[in-house]
C-alpha cells in the first residue's frame, strides 16, 4: 500500500504542469488514498476503519469528518501531531502522516458531503441559547450558532456528532486534557457546566442536521495553518477574551 501511495504521490507531483482541473483531481484522490490506507501510517491508521467509509463516524468516539471545515480538520490533525490535542489513537495517526498527507487528507474529507439530515424538532436546552451569566458560562450559541452549525473555521460545526464523543470533549476541556482553542475560551465556556448540563447539551446536539462547512476552506485553511505555524507555547498563552463579551 505504501509503495502504492508513493506511486501516487509521484503521479500527483507529475501533474503539476497539468491543467488545474487534473491537479485538483489527482490531490483528491491522494486524500482519498490516505483515508483508505492509513498513509505512510500502514493500514492499522486507515481512517476509514474508524470514522466510517464516508467520514460520517462510528456514531460512538469516532467523531464525524465529511464535510467539516478544512481549515479546522487541519488544525486538529497539527494538533494532534504536536500533542496539544493528546489522544492515545489519533496522536499516533497524526504523526504516522507528514504535515503535507495530514493536509491533504483534511481536505479530502472537508469536501465530503456531511451526512443527511435527521428529522429530530427537539428544543435545544436553554443553557445552550442563553448561558448563565451568574456561573460565567457563555452561551454555546454565541460561537457555534443556534443549531450548532458552527461559525467559520475558527468555531466549529458540533452538530450530529455522536453525544459520548461531544462530552467527551467537554470532559476533556474541564479537566485541561485538551486545551487547543487559540484563546482558552472553551475551557471558560464549560468549566461551570453540571454534568446533567453536558449530557442533555451532547444529547440535542446528536441530533441536529449535520451541517456543511462552506467551501471557502482555503482561505480558513491558510488562517489556521499560519496558527499551527506558530510554537505551541505562545497559542497556548492565555489571553483575555473580549471577543465572547467576557
Ligand atoms: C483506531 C481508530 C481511528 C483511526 C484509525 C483514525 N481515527 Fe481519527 N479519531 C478517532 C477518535 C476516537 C477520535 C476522537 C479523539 C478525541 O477525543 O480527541 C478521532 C478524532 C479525529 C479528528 C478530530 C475531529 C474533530 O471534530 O475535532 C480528526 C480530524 C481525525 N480524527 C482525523 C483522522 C484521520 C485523517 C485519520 C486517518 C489518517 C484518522 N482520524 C484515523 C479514531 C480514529
Ligand atoms: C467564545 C466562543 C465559544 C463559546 C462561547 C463556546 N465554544 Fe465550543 N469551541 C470554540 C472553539 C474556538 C472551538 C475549537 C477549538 C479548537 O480549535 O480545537 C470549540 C470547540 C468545541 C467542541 C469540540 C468540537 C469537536 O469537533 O471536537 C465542543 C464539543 C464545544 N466546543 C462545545 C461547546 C459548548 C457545549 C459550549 C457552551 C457551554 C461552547 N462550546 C461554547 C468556541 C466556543
Amino acid at each position: 500500500m505504501r509503495a502504492l501511495l508513493l506511486a501516487f504521490l509521484g503521479l500527483t507531483l507529475a501533474a503539476c504542469d497539468a491543467t488545474p482541473g487534473e491537479t485538483d483531481r489527482a490531490f483528491q484522490a491522494s486524500g482519498e488514498i490516505i483515508a483508505m490506507s492509513g498513509g505512510a501510517g500502514g493500514a492499522g491508521n486507515a481512517c476509514f476503519t474508524c470514522h466510517g467509509l464516508k467520514g460520517e463516524g462510528d456514531g460512538v468516539s469516532s467523531p464525524r469528518l465529511a464535510g467539516l471545515d478544512q481549515g479546522y480538520l487541519q488544525k486538529q490533525m497539527e494538533d494532534y501531531a504536536s500533542g496539544l490535542r493528546p489522544d492515545d489513537v489519533m496522536t499516533r495517526v497524526a504523526r504516522g502522516l507528514d504535515p503535507d498527507a495530514r493536509r491533504i487528507v483534511a481536505a479530502w474529507y472537508a469536501g465530503l458531503p456531511a451526512p443527511p439530515a435527521g428529522a429530530s424538532a427537539a428544543p435545544p436546552p436553554s443553557i445552550w441559547l442563553t448561558g448563565d451569566t451568574a456561573r460565567g458560562i457563555t452561551a454555546c450559541a454565541a460561537c457555534h450558532g443556534t443549531e450548532g452549525q458552527g461559525a467559520g473555521a475558527g468555531q466549529p460545526i458540533i452538530a450530529r456528532q455522536p453525544a459520548a464523543y461531544t462530552l467527551e470533549q467537554i470532559n476533556r476541556w474541564k479537566s485541561g486534557r485538551r486545551r487547543n482553542d487559540p484563546r482558552g475560551v472553551m475551557a471558560a465556556a464549560v468549566q461551570h457546566l453540571t454534568e446533567e448540563e453536558a449530557r442533555a447539551i451532547a444529547a440535542w446536539l446528536s441530533t441536529r442536521p449535520a451541517a456543511q462547512a462552506h467551501a471557502n476552506a482555503s482561505a480558513s485553511a491558510s488562517v489556521s495553518a499560519s496558527a499551527a505555524a506558530r510554537p505551541a507555547a505562545s497559542r497556548e498563552t492565555r489571553r483575555p477574551d473580549r471577543s465572547d463579551g467576557a
